[in-house]
């Protein structure tokens, strides 16, 4: 018994040594934790069951016989985050640079294939030199077992990937396909192909961060939603994140409590929308005032910053919220906001996290570029996850809600559940100057005239009334009492009942 326990023992500090101290320390000298510290991090103290600690790989190419560490790069378990239960893989960038094997990629999936019977997120902590070169094909079967996953998990549990290291050729597809991509600054890329191969084929020099680091793909690219500053603060973030969000697709978002009132008034947003239309005013202020706490976990927030899109509580429950932002862009729908927000909304209305959505939006971004690369097709993947969404839906419209962009943005007709207008509303089918110059063609070459018609016009559309009128608007509220008026609507539509008729699956544009 004594033998096979000191071999327990034996076993268990080989894997917990992972590479080795040499290896551990190189991780360290690049400012990274190590699987193990990250996983310790990551979840609730004492909460971690490991499992396959003493998974070892089958190839024998080589050399791989005589190298073996139990684990084989990759530390996988549950454990618990604030209480709620998670599974968790951690790639060992110390042992063979993290690269996944076959018996690697198993361990992979099966904490996967838990985490959809039981109804749980999976988190993966990505840090790997990709497929292990020496296993060849098995190594790629083993990535392809993991898609697979992947795309079956997909809308059944959350799927969090930090990268926190290297993530290159196929390998970046698992995260690809997961619901969010959170990086860490300096320490981590992701790309198809590397600079090399990059600077051969089409003789373009750019460096590792350049090509794939973590500001490209949170502001340029659009891969990733969030970047950190190191390992800690990735993980610490990832922890407040998870709070926000269902176990699965069976279940009810969390709630937490808080002192903070649902009938607070904030007097402050009678004044946030400027009098004159085309100035500008930042619609964070409004989510801050509006959420529980001022508590607002936004979500690619470096990457089309003309919408805003994130989670909050109301009532202690989360809520997600899409918000057009006048800031930028002057809080038009383009190609990316449009592809930003709907791959939110989807997100939202998967898990049963109700949909809250601020308006302030001019229109479509006219011009070449937008319709060359086919806003048409980009513009319409909003419009239907939108439309397609079941979960409960509550709009409130602060100032411009013009042309198609009124009807995307979670309009009535697209099955609103409540929909508000503040008094600054503008709801009409384009803006007076650009309506005037069409409708008055005749009176343009007359300034007084043009003035007279652009004024006329505003009087009569350029306000909530007409669309109210019409039950387009269920009310025009005081902008101070959005917290109450929005807490009062999700409350009413707890109960919501809302089915799509059966299908295989809808074919979104993509
Ligand atoms: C086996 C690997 C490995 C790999 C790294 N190592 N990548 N072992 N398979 N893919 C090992 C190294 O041999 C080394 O072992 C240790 O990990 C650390 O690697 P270093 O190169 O010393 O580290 P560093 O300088 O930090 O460079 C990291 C790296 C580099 C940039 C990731 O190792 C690298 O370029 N690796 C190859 C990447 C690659 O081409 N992968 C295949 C991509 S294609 P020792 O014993 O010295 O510590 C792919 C396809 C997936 O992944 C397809 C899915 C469909």
């Amino acid at each position: 018994m004594q033998d096979i326990l000191d071999q327990l023992a034996g076993k268990r500090a080989a894997a917990r040594a992972g590479g080795g101290p040499r290896r551990v320390e190189a991780q360290h000298a690049k400012g990274k934790l190590t699987a193990r510290e990250r996983l310790e991090i990551l979840l609730d103290e004492g909460s971690f069951e490991e499992w396959d600690m003493f998974v070892e790989h089958r190839s024998s190419e080589f050399g791989m016989a005589e190298q073996k560490t139990p684990g084989d790069g990759v530390v996988t378990g549950w454990g618990t985050i604030n209480g709620r239960l998670v599974f968790v893989f951690s790639q060992d960038f110390t042992v063979f640079g993290g690269s996944l094997s076959e018996a690697h990629a198993e361990k992979i999936c099966k904490i996967m294939d838990h985490a959809m019977k039981v109804g749980a997120p999976v988190i993966g902590l990505n840090d790997s030199g990709g497929a292990r070169i020496q296993e060849g094909v098995a190594s790629l079967g083993g990535y392809a077992e993991v898609f697979q996953r992947n795309v079956v998990a997909s809308g059944v549990i959350p799927q969090i990937s930090l990268i926190m290291g290297p993530c290159a050729g196929g390998a970046v597809y698992s995260p690809a396909m997961t619901d969010f991509i959170f990086m860490v600054k300096d320490s981590s890329y992701m790309f198809v192909t590397g600079p090399d191969v990059v600077k051969t084929v089409t003789h373009e020099t750019v460096t590792h961060e350049e090509l794939g680091g973590a500001l490209t793909h949170t502001s340029k690219s659009g891969v990733a939603d969030l970047a950190f500053e190191n390992d800690v603060a990735a993980l610490l973030q990832t922890r407040r994140f998870v709070d926000f969000l269902p176990s699965s697709n069976r279940q009810a978002p969390p709630t937490r409590r808080t002192e903070d009132s649902p009938d607070r008034i904030e007097p402050a947003l009678d004044t946030l929308v400027p009098a004159n239309p085309n100035k500008p005013y930042d619609m964070k202020e409004l989510i801050a005032k509006v959420v529980d706490d001022r508590d607002f976990f936004e979500v690619a927030s470096d990457f089309a910053r003309n919408i805003i899109v994130g989670f909050g509580r109301i009532e202690g429950a989360t809520v997600g919220i899409v918000a057009n932002q006048p800031m930028v862009l002057a809080g038009c729908l383009d190609i990316d906001s449009s592809k930003k927000a709907a791959r939110f909304v989807r997100f939202c209305d998967c898990f049963n996290i109700p949909l809250v959505t601020f308006v302030d939006v001019p229109g479509f971004l006219p011009g070449t570029a937008q319709e060359f690369g086919g806003i048409i097709k980009h513009g319409a993947k909003l419009l239907f996850a939108y439309a397609e969404a079941t979960v409960p839906k509550v709009t409130v419209i602060t100032r411009k809600a013009y042309g198609g962009a009124y009807d995307v943005m979670a309009s009535k007709h697209l099955r609103g559940d409540v929909n508000y207008a503040w008094p600054s509303a503008e709801i009409a089918v384009m803006g007076p100057k650009g309506a005037v110059e069409i409708i008055f063609r005749g009176d343009l070459g007359d300034p007084r005239k043009v003035e007279e018609r652009t004024e006329e016009y505003r009087r009569r559309f350029a306000n909530p009334f007409v669309a109210a009128s019409r039950g387009y608007i269920d009310d025009v509220i005081m902008p101070s009492a959005t917290r109450p008026r929005l807490a009062r609507s999700l409350a009413m539509l707890r109960g919501k009942k809302l089915e799509n008729p059966w299908k295989k699956h809808a074919n979104i544009p993509l």
